[in-house]
């Protein structure tokens, strides 16, 4: 009996410590907390606590976990403004979102108001480049050419709606894919709180030789392919490529690719998968897969994970595929292979469990910020 009572006294004083609202530390001052920050998230509750992120934007570059942590845009550049929605590939006028990401120094890219940027060419951008979104509704794509991250090292691209990427002309010859994000041959780069969807190709691909990359916090809905990592399977350069995915909110309408993985090492972590019509997690040529702590939803399809059709189990028996503390629900699986656990093989430490995926995905995609208040 008194076991019971102490039980029951410790669960309630549990309770009133979690539900206690106390004030957060922010920059050596405090502030009240946000109705959206301290969600367990570690990368919003790193900045979004703060109503003034407006006149502190630059911390967010000491926000991002995983492999594309080191991405931080060039933190220090100057403020650069868009303020023309207008593009010339050819001759980038100032005030234009390419104008600022073809510049040679470092800029922390910001926009003046809400506008929307429908490109001819692909916009290809450059090292040490944030693109920043936050305090205004900036959509990309819409029927025109979206982002190409190419050759490139430290870029961040963080609060925008990324629709629509058609297929276009490059500078050099020949013609882009039509992803949303495409990242080729680059490292350190972090893309963050973006909303991506109904592209003419896949809505991010990290290829040839890309590493140190990180994909959080992102809304992905309404497309067939939505992430490949890793060029074919002939490309052994991406055996050196090192993503993590975490906090991304999969769905409604997508079908395979959440995502597809070549070679490397892929950190896929507390994302929430609202259904998939194919497969949520798949690839080939040997990748290793840590999956941890993310929440499964399967709809028609139960398999979480798709190989190759031609590979043969006794081959994809050896690759590396661990589902660790992932919440399984409406029947979904993962399928898991390979040896013995190595430390290759551990969930990084910024991982949490799968019970608090909804709310640390709660405000994935674009967010709606105003100067002034909470993010
Ligand atoms: C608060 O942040 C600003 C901007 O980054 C910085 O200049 C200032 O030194 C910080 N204050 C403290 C007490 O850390
Ligand atoms: C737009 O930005 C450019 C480059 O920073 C600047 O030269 C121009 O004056 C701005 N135009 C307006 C209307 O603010
Ligand atoms: C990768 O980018 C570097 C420049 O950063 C370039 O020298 C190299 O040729 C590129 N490699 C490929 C395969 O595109």
């Amino acid at each position: 009996m008194a076991a019971i009572f102490i039980f029951i006294w410790l669960f309630a004083s549990v309770l009133s410590i979690s539900s206690a609202s106390s004030p957060l530390l922010i920059n050596g001052s405090t502030a009240d907390a946000a109705p959206d920050c301290g969600t367990g998230n570690p990368i919003d509750d790193c900045w979004r606590c703060d109503p003034g992120w407006a006149d502190n934007r630059q911390r967010l570059a000491d926000c991002a976990v995983g492999f594309g942590r080191r991405a931080v845009g060039r933190k220090g550049g100057r403020v650069y403004v868009v303020n023309d929605t207008g593009d010339d590939a050819a001759r980038p006028a100032p005030g234009t979102l390419r104008y600022g990401l073809v510049q040679d120094e470092p800029l922390w890219i910001v926009f003046a108001g809400d506008m929307t940027i429908s490109s001819a060419h692909e916009l290809v951008v450059s090292s040490r480049k944030t693109v920043d979104g936050r305090g205004a509704r900036v959509v990309v794509g819409d029927g025109g050419a979206c982002f190409a991250v190419r050759g490139a090292s430290d870029v961040v691209i963080h609060g925008l709606t990324i629709r629509r990427c058609r297929p276009a002309p490059k500078l050099e010859a020949g013609m882009s894919d039509g992803d949303g994000v495409g990242v080729h041959n680059s490292s350190d780069v972090w893309v963050d709180h973006c909303t991506v969807e109904a592209c003419a190709d896949g809505l991010i691909d990290v290829v040839v030789g890309s590493t140190r990359v990180t994909l959080s916090n992102k809304l992905l809905r309404n497309h067939d392919k939505a992430i490949l990592l890793g060029h074919n399977d002939d490309y052994t350069d991406d055996k050196a490529m090192q993503v993590t995915v975490a906090f991304n909110r999969f769905g409604p309408g997508l079908v395979q690719r959440m995502p597809r993985c070549r070679f490397g090492l892929f950190h896929v972590i507390n994302n929430d998968y609202i259904a998939w019509q194919k497969y949520a997690i798949g690839g080939s040529a040997s990748p290793t897969i840590i999956s941890h702590g993310n929440r499964f939803y399967a709809d028609m399809a139960k398999e979480v994970t798709k190989r190759d059709d031609d590979v043969p189990e006794s081959v994809w028996h050896h690759w590396n595929w661990v589902s660790d503390g992932d919440l399984m629900l409406n029947g979904a699986f993962f399928r898991a292979s390979g040896e013995a656990r190595t430390d290759n093989l551990k969930a990084p430490s910024f991982a949490r469990s799968a019970p608090s995926v909804p709310s640390m995905t709660s405000s994935a995609g674009a967010l709606s910020c105003k100067e002034g208040s909470h993010c």
